[in-house]
């Protein structure tokens, strides 16, 4: 059984407990609290929100973090909130502020929410709520999307990115929040071929892809040998690795289209050439069971 670190326990717990605070007057699983202004700006930092940006706020409350985005970038987007009093407060901000062109606010269940014109998700939920979130997530979202969370990730997804900082007046806990940044994957599993150019000719390499969320492990074979691969990462629509073959380190750097990935591959020196791999098997990306996770409460 999984067990829950007390410190995960404890912050939930005050989280819950913040349902006594005047502002807490939500009737969902989520009591409503608000991120102090100071986190929005650091979310909307980390994830590089911009104009070009759709963004979807999920349990949205008094519509900041969307009317924020867009007023300082003309973001656009929508929330989703199932308390109709805080719909209500968001949609007469966004009026007030100038922005209800841009920013709508819909009186609604997240799940079953469709979040395929996301470019950006941000969501201040329970870790429950975000297991049972992860699977529309990566059914619904693009490669390359990126999901920003306060304070609750999603379990054994790791964040490709993490800041913590400073919030004096935090209604629960301890003065701080959490923030984390997920790039959704793209899906490189199954075996792969390519050739490039050595020194006695071309050379002919097969590597098996597995993938669990944006982690990548390759298993790679050149001529009947099995070479180590190093550093394999995942960004959106990019796979980079860097394989230690006897002429030394190659960097290898392509961009996911179908079943072909297209890029660069640079040897030590430098020199660099044309890298273009083929899928000649498709795999499936692991992304966990999603629901939720057994807990053990205290030690
Ligand atoms: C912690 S508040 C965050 C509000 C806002 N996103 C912010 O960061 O200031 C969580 C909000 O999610 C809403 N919520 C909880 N479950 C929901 C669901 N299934 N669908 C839509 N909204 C939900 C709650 O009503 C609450 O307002």
């Amino acid at each position: 059984m999984m067990r829950m670190p007390f410190s995960g326990v404890m912050r939930r717990g005050l989280f819950a407990l913040a349902l006594c605070g005047p502002l807490a007057v939500s009737a969902s699983d989520v009591p409503y609290v608000p991120t102090p202004m100071n986190v929005v700006d650091a979310i909307l930092e980390l994830g590089g929100v911009g104009p070009g940006d759709f963004l979807v706020d999920l349990g949205s409350g008094d519509g900041r973090i969307s009317i924020r985005a867009a007023k300082q970038f003309g973001t656009r987007g929508f929330g989703v909130e199932i308390e109709h009093h805080l719909v209500q407060m968001a949609r007469d901000d966004a009026r007030r502020q100038g922005v209800a062109d841009k920013v709508t606010f819909d009186a609604r269940d997240l799940f079953g929410t469709d979040l395929g014109r996301a470019t950006v998700i941000t969501a201040y939920l329970l870790p429950a709520l975000n297991l049972r979130l992860r699977p529309q997530l990566f059914e619904q979202l693009r490669p390359g999307s990126r999901i920003l969370t306060h304070d609750f990730d999603f379990g054994d997804w790791q964040p490709d990115r993490k800041v913590t900082i400073a919030v004096p007046d935090k209604p629960y806990g301890a003065p701080r929040s959490d923030i984390m940044l997920w790039v959704v994957p793209a899906d490189f599993s199954g075996v792969w071929q390519w050739t490039v150019p050595g020194a006695d000719g071309e050379v002919r390499y097969e590597s098996r892809i597995e993938q669990r969320f944006q982690i990548p492990e390759l298993v790679l074979t050149t001529q009947g040998l099995r070479l180590a691969v190093n550093e394999a990462r995942i960004s959106g629509n990019t796979l980079s690795f860097v394989i230690n073959g006897p002429a030394g380190p190659q960097r290898y750097s392509g961009e996911l289209s179908g079943n072909r990935i297209s890029g660069q591959a640079v040897r030590g020196n430098g020199q660099g050439v044309t890298w273009q791999a083929t899928r000649i098997k498709t795999g499936k990306m692991d992304i966990g069971t999603g629901g939720a996770t057994p807990v053990a409460v205290g030690n």
